[in-house]
């Protein structure tokens, strides 16, 4: 039980399922890079609790890298206006990026950030998402590796938020409209 409950309306999943499906991308990366170095880039801030638990099961020499933007606001429908608000510390020419998102909904901000990372000369560039709602796609998105598919809903936990908030939320959940006056 936490405060949160209330606000829930059903847990998509939960902590167990989301811990065995990471352990599951993470051997597939690792088997698919073997031999080869990578480098992560967790998009801000929806992707912070995915890329920690993710990474510390690949096993690969890897390094880390952030990057933030913004096409949300405080609603809870994309913008379709992205603006990046913290670029990348590192270089990654010629470096093997695998992209980690949160949440791949109309694509419009994962289209406009992987064209800006290519335009950098990655040695290879891939897509990891650890929630994908298809039916939501304006703009198509290669995808590599994908946790679960999800219907459209708004979803929090597990790093997603509303406003800001239930990103401390240990598992996913749908967020009961009345929350956001839906
Ligand atoms: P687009 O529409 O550009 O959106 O693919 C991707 C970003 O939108 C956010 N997003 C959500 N955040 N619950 C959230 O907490 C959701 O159900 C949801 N759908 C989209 C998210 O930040 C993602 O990076
Ligand atoms: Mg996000």
């Amino acid at each position: 039980m936490s405060i949160f409950d209330n606000d829930i309306q059903e847990v998509l999943f939960s902590e167990e399922q989301l811990k065995n499906r990471v352990q599951e991308i993470a051997r597939q990366i690792t088997a698919d890079y073997q031999g080869k170095e990578i480098m992560l880039i967790s998009v801000l801030r929806g992707s912070f609790v995915f890329m920690a638990d993710l990474c510390r099961a690949i096993d690969l020499p890897c390094t880390l890298d952030f990057m933030a933007v913004s096409s949300y606001g405080k609603g809870t429908k994309s913008s379709g206006q992205v603006q990046i608000t913290k670029d990348l510390s590192e270089d990654i020419t010629d470096r093997h990026i695998i992209v980690v998102e949160d949440i791949l909904d109309s694509g419009n901000t994962l289209s406009y950030l992987l064209k800006i990372l290519e335009n950098r000369h990655p040695a290879s560039i891939r897509l990891c998402t650890l929630l994908d709602k298809p039916e939501r796609r304006v703009k198509p998105v290669q995808v590599h590796y994908s946790g679960f598919t999800i219907p459209d809903a708004f979803v929090v936990g597990y790093g997603l938020d509303y406003a800001e908030k239930y990103r401390n939320l240990p598992y996913i959940g749908i967020l009961k409209p009345r929350v956001y006056g839906g």
